[in-house]
Formats: C-alpha cells, sequence, structure tokens
C-alpha cells in the first residue's frame, strides 16, 4: 500500500495549539460516570429566538424571492434598518449603501477583513486576552500579530503609548473589543478618542468589535467607536445580531464605517461567499425594530446570573471584578493553580466546566471565563459544588 505524505498549509500549522481538547476530554469522562455536568465554558446563550424574528423568518422564508443568490453587500433594507438603529441607539449617521455591510456573523467579517487590508509582513494589533478569530484571521492574511496586553491595572484597556515605534510604523490594523471578551471590560468614550488619535497618527485602520454592545446593566449603555470624532475616517465597527437576539445558529451581522474599508471587504465577500439567506436579513430588520426591548429583556436575566455568579465567586475567596457588559465573568483563580489547573479541578471535583484565560492569549494565564448561560438556580448550585470542591 502506498501512503501518500500529507500535509496542510503552513498557515494552519501557524494557528496557536488548540487548548479545548484536553478539557472536552475531561468534561467527557465526567459526564460517563454521570457526573451532572454545568456548562458555563461557550458563550452561547441560552435562551431562545423571540418569537416575533422566528415568525418574520418562517414568513420570508415562503417567500421564492428569497430562495435565489442574496447581493453580497446586503439587502438594502437590512442595511436602512442597521442605520436606523444606530442612528437611534447611538447619534451616529450613516449611508446604508456605502457604510453598511450584511455579514454572516461577526466571525466571517473579522475573519475575512485581514485579507483586504493587510498584506504578507504587515503587523495587526491584537488585545490579549482576546476572541482567537482576530489572531486567525491576521495569520490566514499573512499578517504579523502584535500582542496588546490588556491589564487588570489598566481597566483592560490596551496602553497605546507604550507600543514600540518600529511596530506602529508596520501596523495596518488594529483590532479592539468592547465590551471585551474575555473580560468583561467596558471602554470609556475617552479611550475610543485616544485610538483615533492614534490611528490617525500611524495611518491604522481600526476595527472595533462591539458584539456585546446590547448586554449591559446597572443602567448602562457602552458606546459605538463611531462615536468619537474621526472615527468613521479611520475604521470600521462590527455588530451582531448573534448575542443580542439570542441568534447565534442564525449568522447574521454587519459592519458600519469607513466607506473604503466597507468596499474592500465586500469585495472578498463577493469573492468568497453570496450573501446572508435573504429570509435571515428580512428577519433581521423585525429583530433591529425590537432592539430596545429585547436587549432589555435578556441584560435583565443576565444582571441578575451575574449577581448570584459574582456574588458567589466572592463569598468562595475569588478576586473578581463585577461586569458592567457581556455575559462573561472573569475572576482570577486561587493561590496555587495556573488557568488549566483550576479548569481541570473545577471540571473534575465539581461539574463545571468554564474556560482557562489562556485559551485567549498569554495574559490570560491565572484568569478563568465563566459565561452567564445558565439559569440561576444552576449558577447557585455550581457555586455550592465550587465551595465544596475548594473547602
Ligand atoms: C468578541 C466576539 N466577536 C465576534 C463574535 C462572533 O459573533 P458571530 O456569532 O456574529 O459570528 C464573538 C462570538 O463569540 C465574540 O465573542
Amino acid at each position: 500500500m502506498i501512503t501518500e505524505e500529507f500535509s496542510v498549509a503552513r498557515r494552519l500549522a501557524e494557528l496557536p495549539p488548540y487548548l479545548f481538547v484536553e478539557i472536552d476530554r475531561k468534561r467527557r469522562e465526567a459526564a460517563a460516570r454521570g457526573i451532572d455536568i454545568i456548562s458555563l465554558s461557550i458563550g452561547d446563550p441560552d435562551i431562545p429566538t423571540p418569537a416575533p424574528i422566528i415568525r418574520a423568518l418562517a414568513r420570508a422564508a415562503r417567500d421564492p424571492v428569497n430562495h435565489r443568490y442574496p447581493e453580497s453587500e446586503g439587502l438594502d433594507r437590512f442595511r436602512q434598518a442597521v442605520a436606523d438603529w444606530y442612528r437611534r441607539r447611538f447619534g451616529v449617521d450613516l449611508d446604508p449603501q456605502r457604510e453598511v455591510l450584511t455579514l454572516i456573523g461577526a466571525k466571517e467579517g473579522i475573519g475575512h477583513l485581514p485579507l483586504a487590508l493587510v498584506d504578507p509582513g504587515d503587523v495587526v494589533l491584537i488585545p490579549d486576552p482576546a476572541y482567537p478569530v482576530y489572531r486567525a484571521g491576521t495569520i490566514f492574511a499573512g499578517g504579523q500579530p502584535y500582542e496588546m496586553p490588556l491589564l487588570r491595572e489598566n481597566q483592560f484597556l490596551p496602553d497605546l503609548e507604550a507600543i514600540p515605534e518600529s511596530v506602529r510604523q508596520r501596523a495596518r490594523l488594529m483590532f479592539i473589543n468592547y465590551p471585551n471578551n474575555p473580560t468583561g471590560a467596558v471602554a470609556p468614550i475617552e479611550f475610543y478618542r485616544e485610538v483615533v488619535d492614534f490611528a490617525r497618527r500611524h495611518n491604522i485602520i481600526v476595527a472595533q468589535d462591539n458584539t456585546y454592545s446590547e448586554i449591559s446593566f446597572d443602567g448602562y449603555h457602552p458606546p459605538s467607536f463611531l462615536e468619537a470624532p474621526g472615527a468613521k475616517e479611520v475604521g470600521i465597527e462590527f455588530h451582531s445580531l448573534s448575542k443580542t437576539f439570542n441568534m447565534t445558529g442564525w449568522r447574521i451581522a454587519f459592519a458600519v464605517g469607513r466607506a473604503e474599508v466597507i468596499e474592500a471587504l465586500r469585495k472578498i465577500k463577493s469573492n468568497l461567499d453570496s450573501g446572508a439567506f435573504q429570509a435571515v436579513q428580512e428577519a433581521g430588520i423585525t429583530a433591529l425594530s425590537m432592539a430596545e426591548q429585547i436587549s432589555a429583556r435578556n441584560s435583565n436575566v443576565y444582571q441578575r446570573r451575574r449577581d448570584v455568579l459574582v456574588r458567589g465567586l466572592r463569598a468562595i475567596g475569588l478576586t473578581v471584578d463585577v461586569p458592567r457588559a457581556t455575559f462573561y465573568v472573569w475572576p482570577r483563580v486561587p493561590a496555587g493553580y495556573d488557568s488549566a489547573g483550576f479548569v481541570s479541578t473545577l471540571i473534575e471535583r465539581a461539574g463545571i466546566v468554564c474556560t482557562p484565560g489562556n485559551g485567549f492569549g498569554k495574559q490570560g494565564e491565572g484568569y478563568v471565563r465563566f459565561a452567564l448561560t445558565a439559569e440561576t438556580k444552576r449558577l447557585r448550585e455550581a457555586i455550592s459544588r465550587l465551595s465544596t470542591a475548594l473547602a
């Protein structure tokens, strides 16, 4: 028998190792031993998509107009609904034709953006810790990631002045993400002003990921990057319907901002995908028209869960900040543990699955991430098991 030698492209080998394989194995082992698993690891809402959105999809799915290839930039009507929502929510004006682009999930847009802007060898500034797709997209485009540490003593905001001059000169693109996954940190508008100034001085395009802007607590409403004066000249912002409307499975999101960047991303997309299913965009229009109501309801649910989990973790003695947005809680691991060790202990001794902080980058070491995607009853159970396991 002849076995052909097989190898994948170098860019795949360059991706960081997949840390979750071992956790998944431990989770399955624990489940096989009959342990009731409380899963708080994945940022996927457990709340169903609201009924009016589902009805809008069903209606649109019956219309043959929607059975054909969509335009890659998205339906005019959907992009108009995005512009209307931006005006209402952030006071930002957008031209729906030139400054709004429909995406098949924010992940798709984030992953494709470096292909549109980055040449091999260009530097891309990415946060550490971070949602892993900023790095993957950079590597796939042949770019070089440069990590900007997000430290607790800086409220998990990057220190732009600490970026060396030589890096600034080679940097083409900067990803930022507030409200932040995984830390739960938020950014004040002053930080966005600083970013605009930095980007202008160094001719860097900014991509701010506002995926979690509509899950927020205690009356706080996160701003848009585009509210900062001049932001629309330096960059774009990603939004997703995934978390706001409990629609992760539907694959619908959008990018807004500087027209040339939007056009460059559209060009990549028109060569690689054929746009989002129009019926899903129709349902997205319904979703956006109800945004205020739905996000208030969701945020109330997550705020109650946040309070239960944060209070419980603090009572056990863990150091943890109270997040003002996102559905993530980011405690430090107790003394004597590293991130991976703490996660393993939680699975084995308490049947709780969370995500090790180092899975999001070097600076995540020493933290774990809990997603508030289980009911308060389960969170109380998790705290009670945790306190027994650590006693
Ligand atoms: C920071 C961040 N950006 C983007 C996404 C992707 O969202 P979408 O479902 O729209 O692809 C996620 C999903 O977890 C995320 O955490």
